[in-house]
């Protein structure tokens, strides 16, 4: 199958790409403003900059798109960017989807429920808080509209891999493990469900293979608020100068309005996937341990 990663030098696309390549397809993975050595730029606001990869002489089967404006508080703030780089640039792939009769995935996210409940499920009712939050929402029923064929992954607090290694447990980690003084103030009342992203890129292509559609939820076994995922990471790269001080979502006073009781129900996936082994955040930092010993 020929797959086409828009977003390929994030975190989920990247490991999309590893993944997929590993697994014999073929695969044209984009950046934007980011190069790396194994993708192709790629603009999704502007189809015809002229300097954009040769996506339709590559006439991809599936395309997987993982571009959008992730930066929630700063998207409280910017409304019309935020729409521009998470709506509109999913209308794009809609289009890109259409002309070649392509499967579209697209990575969203639980900030669609507004946090009452925990563990949503697919015929949970949404209720986005934020800025970021509607803008996902509305490129998600912009997707569903448009009778393109698709697949709707939600996933939250992703970790792994990741060249520039900003999510949160590689952040920590290394900090850590360069033995950095640190201060650590985060919510004890924001709960989710890590997902590792190469957990992520397995299941998509096992839902892709079996052809299936519609909406799906993704979470492995964990469900933690940041303190909890900030001490798991302590218990494997943890000094005496790590302090960790747990606040309130009021307290931190974010930009942006959160879902605490966030995270995701993968019962649908699981009961179609029961050979489907997700990993957990323990499983990824005895593995970022072994690599360092
Ligand atoms: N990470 C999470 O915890 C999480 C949770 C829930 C949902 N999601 C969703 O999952 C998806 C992937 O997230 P991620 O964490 O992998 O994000 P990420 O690491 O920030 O990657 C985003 C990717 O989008 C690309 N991009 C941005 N603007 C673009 C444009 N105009 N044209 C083409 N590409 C563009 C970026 O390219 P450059 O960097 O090269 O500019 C990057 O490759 C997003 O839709 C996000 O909303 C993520």
């Amino acid at each position: 199958m020929k797959f086409l990663i828009l977003g390929a030098s994030g975190l989920v696309g990247g490991n999309c790409l590893k993944y997929f390549t590993e697994q014999g397809h073929d695969v044209l993975g984009t950046h934007f403003s980011f190069e790396t050595e194994h993708t192709q730029f790629f603009n999704t606001l502007d189809l015809d900059d002229e300097n954009n990869a040769d996506v339709d002489g590559f006439a991809p089967d599936i395309i997987v798109h993982c571009g959008a404006l992730t930066w929630v508080d700063y998207c409280e703030e910017n409304e019309e960017e935020s729409y521009q780089k998470t709506v509109q640039s999913t209308l794009n792939a809609i289009e890109i989807s259409k002309k070649h009769n392509a499967k579209l995935v697209y990575l969203s996210t639980d900030y669609v429920f507004d946090g009452k409940k925990g563990l949503y499920a697919e015929v949970d009712d949404v209720n986005p808080l934020g800025v970021y939050a509607k803008h996902k929402l509305a490129s998600e029923q912009a997707i569903q509209a448009s009778g393109v064929e698709h697949l709707i992954c939600r996933i939250t607090n992703v970790y792994g891999d990741e060249i520039r290694g900003k999510n949160f447990v590689s952040r920590l980690s290394e900090n850590m493990r360069k033995g950095e003084a640190m201060e650590l103030k985060l919510p004890s009342d924001q709960y989710a469900t890590p997902v590792n992203a190469w957990d992520v890129a397995r299941a998509i292509l096992k839902l892709v293979a079996a052809n299936k559609s519609g909406i799906y939820h993704f979470a492995a076994t964990d469900y933690l608020n940041r303190i909890e995922l900030a001490e798991q990471v302590i218990g494997y790269f943890g000094h005496e100068q790590v302090s960790l001080i747990p606040v309130t979502t009021e307290q931190l006073n974010q930009l942006a309005p959160r879902p605490l009781l966030g995270g995701m129900n993968a019962s649908k996936f699981n009961a179609e996937f029961p050979d489907f082994r997700w990993s957990n955040v323990d499983d990824y930092l005895k593995k970022l341990k072994k690599r360092y010993e």
